[in-house]
């Protein structure tokens, strides 16, 4: 297959060379020419499978490194290369460092042009199999979980939850499909800082004939692991998407992934009303106030009379959750019809107004918020599903952690029977230098006795000398020392002793 090129050089002459340069090597198509960055962004954006970008240091208005970066980090398969006057170590490094795969000079030979053009295209390829792994992998029979988030009403919380459970699931080694079916209002990319051309509207364009190729093309693979199907850009656009179409894309989508969620927004309609008939799990999100939640009852008995969903199939989940506000949980259980989740959302503005600002969920640091996330996804079902589809490791990675209890066990039964095997010797040996201490001194004074003591305790590290639990007796010509046996730690003491004696020989000859 023939590698596809983008070249971004603001002087036209540079580009009409290197472009001519480019006619001459077999396997390369030229499938774009833009002289500023923000064209080039939009080429990249729009054009389907590039393989290799060019960059002319003297690009702007973006300077080229920075476009570079930009490039990288919205199209992680992409490699880019970095054409430049003279290609010195500086400027290598710092090429390098913006996250491009290469640097040329703008005056290349043919052979220099195309040795480092189909590198750059090899590393190119592997990355997108690497990348759209997920979204590559033939139907398999198993349907992955399906997951969709509707608000009660408008602003509730719905992407917000939605974004960061695809971002945690996915970090659990889950393949995550997180789907913008807020035709109208979906604002998914604002909130990932994401630009892609392909939404939904292009898989229900094609939806009688969803093959990987066409779902894989459709998908935005976000560094943070999710894919992302987009809402259409226009929200007239959405009028084309059928309940019909979204049955078939969700059903494609399932096949693919381990994990589909779904933010179907607060307006009702045909589309996302066939998410949450499809679903495994449909839940609503509501903020503790009156509104938000008449409206979450409002939707769900909708459902029910519509026979979409009933409403004991749905779930409430209450977000901006704060133990300050006038509604707590037990109070909007008692307002909704439909079950109301354990799991409550706290509210965390800050951080997330930082993040929705930013387009960076990651900067949600705070630990109760990312719990709650956890809690969410495991009360939603969607750590149920093992992460196989990944391989061996992911599958791996869910037995080990089911044996991890177990080896912590054997962990601490071996250190057991280490503490033990540590008493009855340091036992012992302090019967031995007891029962020498008495045939040398005698044991029937108290200042004896202390003696022996003494020098049986001498015999004894650590934690195991504390006299309060040591006990020494001579009886019958052996010394008996009983030391009480340790649990977990050394200091830790059972009542229950390690007794060794040691007979005692008289060396007096009395
Ligand atoms: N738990 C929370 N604590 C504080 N603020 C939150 C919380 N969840 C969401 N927000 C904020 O509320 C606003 C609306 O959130 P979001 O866009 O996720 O809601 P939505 O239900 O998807 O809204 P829309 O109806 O616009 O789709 C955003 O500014 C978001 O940062
Ligand atoms: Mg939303």
């Amino acid at each position: 297959m023939a590698q596809r090129v983008i070249l971004g050089i603001g002087d036209r002459t540079v580009a009409a060379a290197l472009g001519g340069q480019f006619h001459e090597l077999p396997d390369v198509e030229i499938v774009g020419v833009e002289g500023t960055s923000g064209e080039l962004i939009g080429a990249v954006g729009a054009v389907p499978r590039v393989d290799v970008v060019l960059v002319h240091e003297d690009i702007g208005p973006l300077p080229a490194l920075d476009l570079i970066r930009e490039l990288v980090v919205r199209h992680p398969q992409l490699a880019v290369i970095l054409v430049a006057g003279e290609a010195t170590a500086e400027i290598f490094a710092a090429a390098m460092g913006s996250g491009a795969r290469g640097v040329i000079t703008d005056d290349p030979t043919l052979s220099e042009l195309q040795s480092r053009v189909e590198q750059a295209a090899e590393w190119s390829a592997t990355m997108r199999r690497h990348f759209q792994g997920g979204a590559d992998v033939p139907a398999s029979g198993r349907l992955g979980t399906l997951l969709t988030l509707c608000g009660a009403k408008g602003g509730t919380g719905t992407t917000t939850v939605a974004i960061h459970l695809a971002v945690a699931l996915a970090s659990a080694d889950r393949t995550v499909c997180l789907v913008d079916l807020d035709l109208q209002t979906g604002d998914i990319p604002g909130y990932l800082d994401v630009q892609h051309r392909h939404s939904v509207a292009d898989l229900a364009a094609a939806a009688d004939g969803l093959d990987s190729a066409v779902v894989a093309e459709a998908l935005f693979v976000h560094p943070a692991g999710p894919h992302l199907l987009l809402s259409p850009p226009h929200g007239e656009d959405s009028e084309e998407i059928s309940a019909r179409a979204v049955r078939q894309i969700l059903t494609a989508l399932r096949t693919r992934y381990d994990i589909v969620i779904v933010d179907a927004g607060s307006q009702a309609t045909e589309a996302n009303a066939m998410a949450v008939e499809l679903a495994d799990t449909v839940v609503v999100t509501a903020t503790p106030d009156v509104p938000a939640l008449r409206g979450a009852k409002r939707i769900t008995q909708l459902w029910t009379r519509l026979q979409i969903r009933r409403e004991q199939d749905v779930q409430v989940l209450l977000t901006r959750h704060d133990r300050r506000n006038e509604i707590q949980p037990d109070l909007a259980r008692k307002m909704v019809g439909a079950p109301l989740m354990k799991a409550t959302v706290p509210a965390n503005f800050r951080a997330l107004e930082e993040a929705a600002n930013t387009g960076s969920p990651a900067l949600v640091k705070n630990g109760d918020f990312r719990k709650a996330i956890g809690k969410v996804a495991a009360e939603a079902g969607l750590l149920d599903a093992p992460a196989e589809r990944r391989g061996d490791s992911g599958a791996a990675l869910v037995e080990f952690a089911g044996i991890l209890p177990l080896i912590g066990i054997v962990v601490l039964l071996i250190w057991q029977t280490v503490l033990v095997g540590l008493t009855s010797m340091y036992s012992s040996h302090a019967s031995n230098e007891a029962a020498r201490a008495v045939a040398v001194l005698g044991y029937d004074r108290p200042d004896e006795r202390a003696e022996v003591r003494e020098r049986a305790v001498a015999r004894i590290a650590g934690a195991w000398k504390d006299e309060r639990h040591l006990r020494i007796s001579v009886v019958d010509g052996y010394a008996r020392v009983t030391i009480d046996s340790p649990v977990v730690l050394p200091g830790w003491r059972t009542p229950f002793g390690i007794t060794t004696s040691a007979r005692v020989v008289d060396e007096t000859g009395e």
